[in-house]
């Protein structure tokens, strides 16, 4: 790599938008973030605002990017929120409606009647996921039936519905395209073939028409255009989903390997197809040198649940954890807010919040907040374990990492290693790698080379006492599933 070439990498999540500069020997010489609003206009709903998505990638680029390095860009990688859609005038380039997020549950009545009518082992077989209002389908089922009930603007190409890698790309201008990773968390795409699925798309009422053309994660993207002050024409080597590109940074590759991203919600995520394990998701994770497939458990709350209780109580999320540092006690929340993700896929699952007393401080809920998040990872690593074997050490990344509490409590909870990335923002790094590897600009065996250091966490209570906080986890669990026990 020329020594003063530059890689911009973008991270578009759902609270913020991120922006990496990283040089030629990986280090991240800039960075700047955009936050980010949603709203929910009723209890289960969860929308963003696709033009406020786009301006917050300016925002943070503008921000990132001095303008007199800005001509050294050699490549943008790009990492997305997953799932969440949005639907959109190809000619003018206009949203119809709102992005629905992949946390909305609108969709939890067309899920039941599916299920009903014996419709999930079809899909699980063939997007490798289960029916649940999380993933795309749904939500375009009920984006079409809002703005075009009877297909007709959709078939005859007039709309163009994308997840968020697709939106971003849409701005560029060009073709209509989605990255396979993100078109696979959509359930509308065969996890084998990696093409739309027929079946699918007559079962959620999908035209084809109304689809991007799939293409692989380091494949042919529309350049960079209206990225001021990153020079049009910079070609986009990479793109990524979040949890994936997450993977990818800690070169996943490698066997054994297995991670957990803690953002408004967690994936936990390993290499291999999963098996048949009806309680996690086969996902293809990228196309870079060729097609892998993740096995993956998505929990719905987990950053979010501490988001949430400051909101609540009007102070920041880091107050919540420096107050957690000073508070034990027996309260319990399972934050089940839409549902619960793996490895329940309950979204009739509702969230509770029980073990109060007189003395129970704002302290004790952000401990219990914490035991929540790390309980919930831990409940899919140990489904994973059946997969993948044993795991030993997990490599924690995303925000929440950086509280040492948070990760001495997952190392306790789960009674295993813990390895804390230095570098939080994970995400972004693995497109900025994935589009430095595209560009030529280094190799896999570079990556393995410099992987980021990690501090790690080692269990402090005995199996005794964490067999009796898991069985009280489960049965708080329990109590948020009763129409399941
Ligand atoms: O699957 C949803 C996920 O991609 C969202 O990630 O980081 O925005 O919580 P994040």
């Amino acid at each position: 790599m020329a020594d003063g070439s530059l890689v911009l990498a973008v991270d578009q999540g759902t609270s913020s938008t991120k922006a990496l500069l990283v040089d030629a020997g990986g280090q991240v010489v800039a960075r700047a973030v955009a936050p980010l609003s949603e709203r929910q206009p009723q209890p289960g709903w969860v929308e963003q605002d696709a033009v406020e998505l786009w301006q917050s990638v300016r925002a943070a680029v503008a921000s990132c990017v001095d303008p007199v390095l800005a001509h050294r860009i050699e490549a943008v990688g790009l990492s997305t929120q997953r799932e969440s859609l949005v639907l959109w005038d190809r000619r003018t380039g206009e949203p119809l409606g709102p992005l629905v997020s992949w946390q909305d549950q609108r969709t939890n009545g067309a899920c039941h009647e599916l299920a009903a009518a014996g419709s999930g082992p079809l899909v699980r077989a063939i997007s490798g996921m289960p029916l649940d209002p999380m993933f795309s389908a749904l939500k375009a089922g009920w984006l079409l039936d809002t703005y075009d009930p009877q297909r007709r603007r959709a078939k005859a190409g007039e709309l163009c519905l994308g997840t968020v890698d697709s939106w971003l790309l849409s701005r560029f201008g060009g073709e209509h395209v989605t990255e396979v990773g993100n078109a696979s968390r959509t359930q509308l795409l065969n996890s084998d073939t990696r093409r739309w699925d027929e079946r699918l798309l007559d079962l959620f009422a999908v035209p084809a028409a109304v689809l991007p053309r799939v293409v692989a994660s380091c494949g042919d993207f529309p350049a960079v255009r209206g990225l001021a002050p990153v020079p049009d024409g910079t070609p986009v080597r990479a793109v990524l989903g979040d949890s994936h590109a997450a993977m990818f940074a800690h070169a996943g590759w490698r066997p054994g390997v297995v991670k957990a991203t803690y953002g408004t919600g967690s994936s936990v995520m390993a290499i291999g197809d999963g098996g048949d394990s009806p309680r996690l998701c086969r996902t293809v994770a990228w196309d870079v040198t060729g097609p892998v497939l993740a096995v993956e458990g998505n929990i719905r709350a987990t950053g979010r649940t501490l988001s949430w209780l400051a909101d609540l109580f009007g102070v920041d999320v880091q107050v919540l954890l420096d107050e957690a540092a000073h508070a034990a006690g027996p309260v319990q929340i399972v934050p089940a807010f839409g549902g619960l993700g793996a490895p329940w896929w309950d979204p009739d699952a509702v969230a509770v919040l029980s073990g109060m007393t007189l003395a129970t401080r704002r302290g004790d809920l952000a401990a219990a907040a914490l035991h929540a998040i790390a309980h919930q990872i831990e409940d899919v690593v140990a489904v994973l374990e059946a997969t993948v074997g044993e795991v030993r050490l997990l490599l924690c990344d995303g925000g929440l990492t950086r509280s040492a509490r948070l990760m001495q409590t997952q190392a306790d909870v789960s009674g295993r290693r813990v390895g804390r990335s230095a570098e939080q923002d994970l995400s972004c790094l693995g497109a900025a790698d994935a589009a430095g590897l595209a560009a030529g600009l280094w190799s896999l065996p570079d990556l393995e080379r410099r992987l980021r250091p990690t501090d790690e966490y080692h269990p402090s209570t005995d199996h005794v006492a964490r067999a009796a906080e898991r069985t009280r986890w489960h049965d708080a669990v329990d109590r948020a599933r009763p129409a399941a026990v």
